[in-house]
Order: C-alpha cells, then structure tokens, then sequence
C-alpha cells in the first residue's frame, strides 16, 4: 500500500510506493520538489521529516551529516517512504514548469579550451529547441543505460546549439570517448533540461563560485541575468589550477566593462612560474571567505567538485550565509 506524503508549508500531497524514492514519488505527480545529482552526493533535495519514518538510503555523509540526521533532515533523492510522511521542504516553481524530453542531437563542433575541457556544440534536429532556465543540466543518454550529466553553457534564448564544457576523467567511460573518438557529425542521445540550480528571484547581491567547467552554468546564468534582473549584484569567483585551465576569460572580462553591478574574480590554486600571476591565489572559496567577513546578506550559488561544494558549504554557512541561502550543483559522478 502506497505511503502518503504531505508536503509543508505548501500542503501538497502525493502517494509514494515503498519502492521508489521520494524524490521519484514527488515528480511522478507533478510536484516539483528541487534537486540536482539524483545520487545524494549534492544535498539539493535535503528536507525535513516532520512525522512518520522514513529509509535513509545509499547517501554521502558529509552531504546529510550526523547534525542532518539528527534534526531529521533526509536526501529524497535516496530515502523511501516507511510510513506517511510530513516533509517540510521548499518547492521549485519555474525550472520544474520545463518537462524534460529525450531528444537525438549531433556534434556540430568541438573545441579544445585547455588542455582536458573540450566545449562541444550539439545541434537538435530540425524544428526541435531545448528550452531550459540559465543553470540546469542534461543527461547524455548512453549504452547499457549510462547517462552523464552536463551543464548546459548557453544562453538560454541563444538555442540553436547547446553548448557544453566537458572536463576529461582519464580512464572514464563517456569523458575518454569525447577526448579520443568523438568527431563532428557523431550522433548522441540527450535527456533535460534536468535540475533546479537556477537563481532566484532576489534583490541579494549574488557571489557565483565555480571549480573548473563549474563555470559552464555560471555563462548561462551570468549572459541571461545581466541583461534581466536589474540591479542585482553578481560577483563570480572562478577557480582554477593554472592560468592554461582558466578559458573564455574574455566574456567575465568584456561583463565587468559592460556591467559596473558585475565583478570577476579568477583565482588559481597552483600558478606555475610560466603564468606571470599577479591576481588571487589559493583555494577560490577561500578568496571569497578573504573578502566577505559577514555573508548573511548574499546568496551563494556554487557549482563544481564535490569537495569545493562541501567546503563551501561549512565555511560559508560558518559566517553567517543562511544555509537556504546557499544553492549548489555538486559535479558528482553517475558511475
Ligand atoms: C548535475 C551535474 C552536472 C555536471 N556538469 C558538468 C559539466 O558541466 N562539466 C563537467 O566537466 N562535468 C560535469 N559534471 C560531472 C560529469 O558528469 C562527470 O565528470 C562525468 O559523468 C564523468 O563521466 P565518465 O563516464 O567519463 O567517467 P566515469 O566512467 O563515470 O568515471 C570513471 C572514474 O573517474 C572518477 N570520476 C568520474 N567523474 C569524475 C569527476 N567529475 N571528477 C573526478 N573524478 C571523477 C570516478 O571515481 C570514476 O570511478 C556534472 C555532474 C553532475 C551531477
Ligand atoms: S539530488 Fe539528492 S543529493 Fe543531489
């Protein structure tokens, strides 16, 4: 017998089988409830159980900490229903409006941008456009039911190609094929647009962290929002080993002259001596952490390792970032 699940503060009820997550049983119905990785490794979907039991499933757990678990929070990406449920999460509004769809697409063109991220343009069959808000992903629909998931770059009203920024894993079974066989003309299958890691609706100054291809989202959402929210503050902090890894500098650089809400922050962990650096060096949350003694007044929006995620999460929320202020896409693996 199903479980039935009630949502606060919304209200909204839906049923949920033993079988499948909460996070399944939600969307099933039509209620859009935010997530990210699907695989609890990015605390996206975190909720609150108010009332009833719940199993926790197969999560990370520097994602749903024992502080987590202990104020009853749960990932409904991985948990199942044992009981009816009172949940206490926010729901998304515009990003779950979009329905994902299978959609075949071809190499249009390839681009080497460092020495391991390649930026492929994909191009839908005719009549066909990917509609999606500046921050979501998709899914390359692979063999064997393989899917890798990758952030969509373009701008959203920029449709005719999907632009993608894709980081080679050595010895990775979707990322070896992109940096070895892939060519123009090469057919794929993809699934989106996934995720609800969009920007708010906010007059708060927004900072944008990213690790490595982690700027992918930030271009999309960076193109749209200068030109939209009026007003709104954006600084990006980009981060990168070298000076090589760091790519396209010229669209942040050409946003600063455009945009005097806009600032751009490149910092590098490991400048060589080649780089001639004389701009931030460390890790890229730590020059945010160097420049904001109080982040109770932003929003946070992060995208990158999971490892960049987690820090950032801790350190921020530790100065004062509300934790429903902070919003992330953990580039954890499907393997
Ligand atoms: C929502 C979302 C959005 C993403 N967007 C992007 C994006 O825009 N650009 C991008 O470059 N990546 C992105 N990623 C990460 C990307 O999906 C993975 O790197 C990719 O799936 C690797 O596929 P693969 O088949 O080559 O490696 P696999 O065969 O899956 O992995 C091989 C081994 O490499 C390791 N590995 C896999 N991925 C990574 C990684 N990212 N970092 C370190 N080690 C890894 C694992 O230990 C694994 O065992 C995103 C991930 C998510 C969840
Ligand atoms: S969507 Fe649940 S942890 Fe990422």
């Amino acid at each position: 017998m199903p479980c039935q699940i009630t949502l606060q503060p919304s209200g909204h009820q839906f049923n949920a089988e033993r079988t499948e997550t909460l996070l399944e049983a939600a969307l099933n119905a039509g209620v859009n409830l935010p997530y990210g990785c699907r695989n609890g490794a990015c605390g996206a979907c975190k909720g609150r159980i108010v009332e009833g039991e719940v199993e926790l499933g197969a999560f990370q757990p520097t994602t749903l900490t024992e502080a987590d678990r202990a104020e009853g929070r749960a990932l409904l990406c991985t948990a199942h229903a044992r009981s009816n449920l009172t949940l206490e999460i926010r729901e998304v509004g515009k990003a779950g409006e979009i329905a994902p769809r299978t959609l075949p697409c071809r190499v249009e063109r390839m681009e080497r941008l460092t020495p391991d991220v390649m930026a492929l343009w994909l191009k839908l069959p005719a009549n066909e456009r990917l509609q999606f808000l500046p921050g979501q992903y998709i899914d390359f629909l692979l063999k064997d039911g393989r899917r890798r998931s990758f952030s969509l770059a373009n701008h959203p009203e920029h449709d005719a190609l999907i632009e993608l920024h894709i980081r080679h894993v050595p010895g990775g079974w979707f990322t070896d094929q992109v940096f070895g066989s892939m060519k123009v003309k090469d057919i794929l299958r993809i699934h989106g647009p996934l995720g609800s890691f969009c920007l708010n609706e906010s007059d708060k100054p927004a900072i944008l962290l990213a690790g490595g291809t982690g700027y992918a989202p930030m271009k999309s959402i960076l193109s749209h929002a200068l030109h939209a929210a009026e007003g709104r503050h954006f600084i990006l902090y980009w981060g990168a080993r070298t000076r090589a890894d760091l790519y396209q500098t010229e669209g942040p650089q050409q946003w600063v002259q455009q945009f005097p809400r806009f600032n751009f922050i490149p910092v590098l962990s490991e400048p060589g001596a080649d780089d001639a650096w004389n701009g931030r060096t460390g890790f890229v949350h730590e020059a945010v952490l160097a420049d904001f003694a109080d982040l109770s007044g932003v929003e946070v929006y992060a995208c990158g390792s999971p490892a960049m995620i987690d820090a950032a999460r801790r350190d921020f929320t530790g100065r004062g970032l509300p934790s429903d202020a902070f919003y992330a896409d953990s580039f954890s693996f499907q393997g």
